[in-house]
């Protein structure tokens, strides 16, 4: 399990809205990624859903007004406020976010926002016409303007019985907004880094192509990673079924040549590129046009040779860091070193589609890192959640001179 907020505290403000019920499951994938949780409801919170679940899930008591406290403590809004390294407000009604865009402190949870200097994190949850209110969308203009982030809600079935804007989003994209806004590492931050996923498609005729089996999986994690890392990331994607995290760039091509295309363009602009894509080494020659139409003989295709994208950049790379990959099923060792000095790359990712566990349409990976320094470290058999924070580290370290 991947723990992103170990070491973090997070308060969980709870307002008065029917998805209450689903800050429970929030609050158990904050808890399993490593996370000290502590609990506020607002009075109307407490309509929906009973404080004890939380008591029981946190073993903390749960404050609710300014004055109710069970233990007698002074400025205990303050202490909180100050403990949390994040307050995420979950689900938040239009009610609390238009205090807060006011600057009203009138119960415990708005009290502890108005003297947080950590970031605070709404999830919105209303019905569909309270979502589009004019009034609210110019309190959460506001709010964003102030730095406050906003987990935006989804469309959906709503309690009301209708269907549209406004319903809590889905709780591990609530998850994925509080590790945005918490987990900012100074390295990374504002680091312009270009990655590239999935498979290519070359067209033979319009409705045959040649590909490979790659998932995009390995290419979407480490997107994910160096985005929740503070880096401003731009994904090149070849056809996948994978949706990347809100807040990546994500420019969708089929073809290797459009890949390179792309690469080339916005590679300049980059601090760094990541080849983790399964780009095609040879297209048909001549695609055709029309439907190709069997006959007696055997088809016989002619094939050219794609651009090597991450030669090409690599070549002009200047000050940026180049990490490939290399898949071998043989020999891996020599070949992944050998591309590490012809291609001119800062970081080669080695894995072998034999082995168990590793290469494509697998959740895990098994990957060995070959860095310019010479330097060799095998990663073992990881989730690609997992191996895309250790590739991030490696090249952590690269950025800071370690090789
Ligand atoms: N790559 C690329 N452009 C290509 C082919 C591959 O940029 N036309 C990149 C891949 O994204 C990967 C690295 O090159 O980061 C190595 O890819 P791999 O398929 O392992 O090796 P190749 O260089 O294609 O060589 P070979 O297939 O002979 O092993």
């Amino acid at each position: 399990m991947n723990q992103r907020f170990k070491d973090k505290r997070i308060l969980l403000g709870v307002t008065g809205s029917i998805a209450a019920y689903k800050a429970c499951l929030v609050l158990r994938l904050l808890q399993e990624e490593g996370a000290e949780v502590r609990v506020v409801m607002t009075r109307a919170a407490r309509e929906f859903i009973a404080p004890l679940t939380f008591e029981t899930l946190t073993g903390e008591e749960v404050v609710e007004g300014l004055f109710s406290a069970r233990r007698i403590e002074r400025t205990r809004h303050i202490r909180l406020a100050e403990w949390a390294d994040g307050i995420l407000i979950c689900p938040a009604t239009a009610n609390l976010i238009a205090k807060v865009a006011a600057g009203i402190a009138d119960d415990f949870l708005s009290t502890v926002i108005s003297a947080s200097r950590s970031p605070v994190i709404f999830a919105p949850a209303m019905d569909l016409e309270m979502a589009r209110n004019p009034i609210y969308q110019s309190n959460c203009r506001k709010l964003a303007d102030l730095d406050y982030r906003f987990v935006a809600s989804g469309e959906g079935f709503l309690a009301s019985g209708a269907t549209g804007p406004g319903r809590l989003a889905d709780p591990d994209r609530i998850i994925d907004g509080v590790a945005t806004a918490l987990l900012k590492d100074s390295r990374w931050a504002g680091k312009r880094v270009l990655i590239t996923a999935g498979p290519t498609r070359e067209q033979i005729d319009p409705v045959r192509f040649l590909s490979n089996r790659s998932s995009g999986k390995m290419g979407y994690a480490l997107a994910e990673a160096a985005f929740l890392r503070g880096a401003e990331v731009t994904l090149v994607t070849g056809p996948t079924f994978l949706r990347a995290m809100e807040g990546i760039a994500v420019h969708r091509i089929e073809t290797a040549s459009e890949m390179a295309g792309q690469v080339a363009s916005l590679f300049p602009a980059s601090d760094m590129l990541i080849m983790a894509a399964a780009v095609a080494d040879y297209t048909p020659a001549e695609p055709s046009d029309q439907k190709l139409k069997k006959d007696e003989a055997n088809l016989t295709l002619s094939l050219s040779r794609t651009d090597d994208i991450l030669t090409r950049a690599a070549g002009d790379k200047g000050g940026r860091i180049v990490v490939g990959f290399a898949l071998e099923t043989r020999d891996g060792e020599l070949h992944a070193r050998e591309k590490l000095k012809k291609k001119n790359l800062d970081l080669v990712c080695l894995n072998n589609p034999f082995e168990e566990g590793a290469g494509f349409e697998t959740d895990t990976n098994r990957i060995t890192l070959f860095a310019r320094d010479g330097t060799e470290k095998c990663l073992g058999l990881l989730s690609k959640k997992d191996t895309a924070e250790r590739i991030l580290d490696e090249v952590d370290r690269l950025l800071a001179g370690g090789g």
